[in-house]
């Protein structure tokens, strides 16, 4: 059926409900390059002030994921699991829950972003290990998750172009901020990943796209009721991302972090997400246990055992990277929270508290940045990285600090940038008299 532009735009501005067939013909058309921007723009604006009901959404999303190619995930056995973050600052976790279920015999078939903007991207943490592939033909890809039990990878094809192409255009016409747009946007990408059941790990604070709970949960609803209905069961972890995740911000430290949680030490914060994303992820799965406590002793147990870590060495050997680095620079690790040095190329420069007081708050957007300013991320598409560029946070919120106490380490091969790094680093925090109260790192878990 043939439809005209206008009139769809016609429709979504006096909030009529736009039909299956419409949507579809919408991203068909729109992805053929037959339907130019401006008409587009004017839709997504409408969709802006009016939103969507959860079928437009999911009929927008299914379009979407339709856009390209689907990846089949039939040939590996068994219900097959994946996971997402909305992105965040120092976010390492799919580094760890991916061995971890792998260990418990969890298929998981991941494929990750690379870091842009100040959000960092799991496939560029991987990359800093020497030697290691991200790039895989598709059935590369599904023999290592049969071989290995898992896969953290660059997208082997084009999912979901039609996202791309509309993600493109609401970034320049203010229309990135809408909740039916974000959640058809994600969760496009992953029903084309082809995996069964999906644990979303759903950020929440200054360094997230949603800034309050209310709004993390509105989208994590949003992105549950999508997944119904088109058949996958979703469950979302709801995380605060009002300061880093952990202590290391960049590739390599965050990669020697995650190690440390693998080998059962690690920030608490860091290690409970971990662990609770796992959990999730196990009672969805074909091995779930009778019951939540079982899960977790499970759970612990991978990485009491040695289990989960060993794995991510398999991971790290099959895909051609060099699994003696990770147990040489491991060993250089302080054995304790903190990698105390964890990159040997660069200078450690030290970025001293200016106050006394109680680290009260964090612009955790402005710490992303300052690594980005430090070279271990990308400001726009296609720049080089520093995999041993980043940030070690030595205190988190509600710790006290005195004057001249170091705040903080940075990595970076361009000195240039320091006095302006280490500014925006201090700028980020807000040091009080009062001690401030700290909230959970797990906010909620929507199923
Ligand atoms: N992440 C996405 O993939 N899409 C959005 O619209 C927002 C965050």
């Amino acid at each position: 059926m043939d439809y005209r532009m206008y009139d769809l735009i016609e429709k979504k501005k006096h909030n009529v409900t736009l039909t299956e067939d419409e949507i579809l013909w919408m991203i068909t058309e729109y992805t053929a390059g037959r339907i130019p921007d401006y008409q587009m723009s004017a839709m997504t604006m409408a969709i802006w002030f009016n939103g969507m009901t959860d079928e437009e959404t999911t009929w927008l999303t299914m379009a979407m994921a339709k856009s390209g190619e689907m990846l089949d995930l039939s040939s590996i056995p068994g219900t097959k699991l994946d996971k997402h973050s909305t992105g965040g600052i120092g976010d390492k976790t799919t580094l760890i829950v991916t061995p971890i279920l792998a260990a418990l015999k969890v298929p998981v078939a991941k494929m990750s972003g690379r870091g842009l903007g100040f959000t960092g991207g799991t496939v560029d943490k991987l990359e800093s290990i020497p030697g290691l592939r991200s790039d895989f033909s598709e059935e590369e890809f599904l023999r290592i998750v049969r071989e290995v039990g898992f896969i953290d990878a660059a997208q082997t094809k084009e999912l979901a172009p039609a996202d791309k192409l509309l993600y493109a255009l609401r970034d320049v016409t203010a229309t990135v901020d809408s909740l039916p747009l974000i959640a058809s946007s994600i969760m496009s990408k992953k029903l084309a990943s082809g995996a069964d059941r999906i644990v979303l790990d759903v950020k929440c604070g200054s360094g997230a796209f949603m800034q309050d709970p209310k709004s993390a949960r509105e989208l994590a609803g949003q992105m549950i009721r999508i997944g119904e209905l088109a058949g996958r069961k979703v469950v979302a972890v709801i995380s605060d991302m009002n300061e880093p995740l952990g202590h290391a911000v960049g590739n390599t430290v965050e990669v020697l972090e995650a190690m440390e949680v693998l080998r059962g030490k690690g920030e608490e914060r860091l290690r409970e997400l971990c662990l609770t994303i796992a959990v999730e992820m196990l009672q969805l799965s074909d091995q779930a246990r009778s019951s939540r406590e079982e899960a977790v002793e499970a759970v612990e147990e991978t990485v009491r055992s040695g289990a989960a870590y060993e794995k991510f060495l398999e991971y790290v050997r099959a895909v051609g990277g060099d699994a003696d680095y990770i147990r040489n620079a491991v060993e250089h690790v302080s054995g304790g929270e903190i990698p105390e040095s964890p990159v040997e190329t660069e200078q450690p420069v030290p970025v001293l508290s200016e106050k006394e007081g109680y680290l009260a708050a964090c612009n955790n957007a402005e710490v992303g940045m300052t690594s980005v300013m430090l070279g271990a991320g990308r400001e726009k598409k296609g720049d080089s990285i520093d995999m041993e560029a980043g940030i070690l946070i030595l205190k988190k919120l509600g710790d006290y600090v005195k004057k001249g106490e170091t705040l903080a380490v940075l990595y970076t091969k361009k000195p240039e940038v320091l006095p302006a790094a280490k500014a925006r680093l201090l700028a980020a925090y807000n040091i009080s008299d009062e001690k401030p109260g700290t909230g959970p790192v797990i906010l909620d878990i929507l199923r």
